[in-house]
């Protein structure tokens, strides 16, 4: 792979993709809506909007590999959800695909399996269970990928992020079990990037957390070895005794679980 498009270049994690990359592929285009600042050496900058599919085409042409970052990137309103994450994931695919790219690394989310119960430990092969609209529209991500892979041959890899933000430390309890540090989020990237052959993958973007709840041992053939774990600020967060959401507390989604909440988690089994 030597051509890549990241795109939501200019986000938190576009950012830290873009640094962590830089220098190590011949061609890195970098696409956003919003500012990227100017092209670095081996770098290509690109204003455009995935839910303009022409715009799209001309963004994937020469491209081996996108990664796809962009959209909705939390819980929001049905019509942004849809335009973004649905139509405009959509799109990125679509233009994928006839400009012969090779592979799609998504970014999808664990909220798009939020509702399992946190006692469970969860794997890559858990049926979907989307605990808000942006979760519904990460399955459908999902979804895309596992389509475009059978039908068209596209190698694709299904990040379910847990919690990657700014500054590089996890800020509460839950975060303790999510959290992946930058340079484990490049690591996973550059492995679903350069691992030579696989036809469709999901995995959990987490870093080597001690109390993560997720088996990610389905990364492990891509070589992906995170470097952190979230242990180190276990003491200073857990000493604030913060108390989370009782809804929350009981998923895997954390506080997507209890928005909007009018069911009942007894039945939630
Ligand atoms: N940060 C996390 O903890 C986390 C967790 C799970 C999944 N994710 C997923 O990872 C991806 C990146 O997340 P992030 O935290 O960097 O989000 P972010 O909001 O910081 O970045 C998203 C980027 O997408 C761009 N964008 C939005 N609409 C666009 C459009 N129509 N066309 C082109 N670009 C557009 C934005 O300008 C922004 O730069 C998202 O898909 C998000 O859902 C993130």
């Amino acid at each position: 792979m030597k051509r890549i498009l990241i795109t939501g270049a200019a986000g938190q994690i576009g950012k830290a993709v873009r640094a962590g990359l830089r220098g190590g592929y011949p061609l890195i285009r970098l696409l956003d809506v919003a500012p990227l600042g100017a092209a670095a050496d081996g770098e290509e900058v690109v204003t455009a909007d995935i839910r303009d599919s022409a715009a799209m085409e001309r963004a994937t042409a020469g491209i081996d590999c996108v990664v796809h970052l962009a959209g909705q990137s939390t819980e929001g309103e049905w019509e942004k959800v849809l335009q973004l994450n649905i139509e405009g994931c959509y799109n990125v695919f679509e233009a994928a695909r006839h400009s012969g790219v090779k592979r799609i690394v998504f970014a999808s989310s664990n909220h798009a399996v939020g509702f399992h119960r946190r006692e469970r430990f969860i794997d890559d092969r858990v049926l979907p269970r989307p605990d808000t609209r942006y979760g519904i529209s990460k399955v459908f991500g999902e979804a895309l990928g596992r389509h475009y892979a059978d039908k068209h041959g596209i190698s694709v890899a299904c990040l379910r992020i847990g919690t990657f933000i700014v500054p590089d430390r996890p800020k509460d309890a839950r975060q303790l079990l999510t959290w992946i540090s930058h340079r484990d989020m490049v690591q996973l990237v550059r492995r679903c990037i350069d691992h030579p052959d696989y036809h469709f993958v999901v995995v959990y973007g987490v870093s080597n957390n001690l109390r993560s709840r997720w088996d990610n041992t389905n990364a492990r053939f891509l070589g992906y070895r995170p470097q952190d774990d979230s242990e180190k600020f276990a003491a200073e967060i857990l000493a604030r005794g913060e108390k989370e959401n009782e809804i929350a507390a009981q998923f895997h989604g954390g506080f997507y679980t209890p928005m909007e909440f009018s069911g009942d988690p007894e039945k939630i089994e």
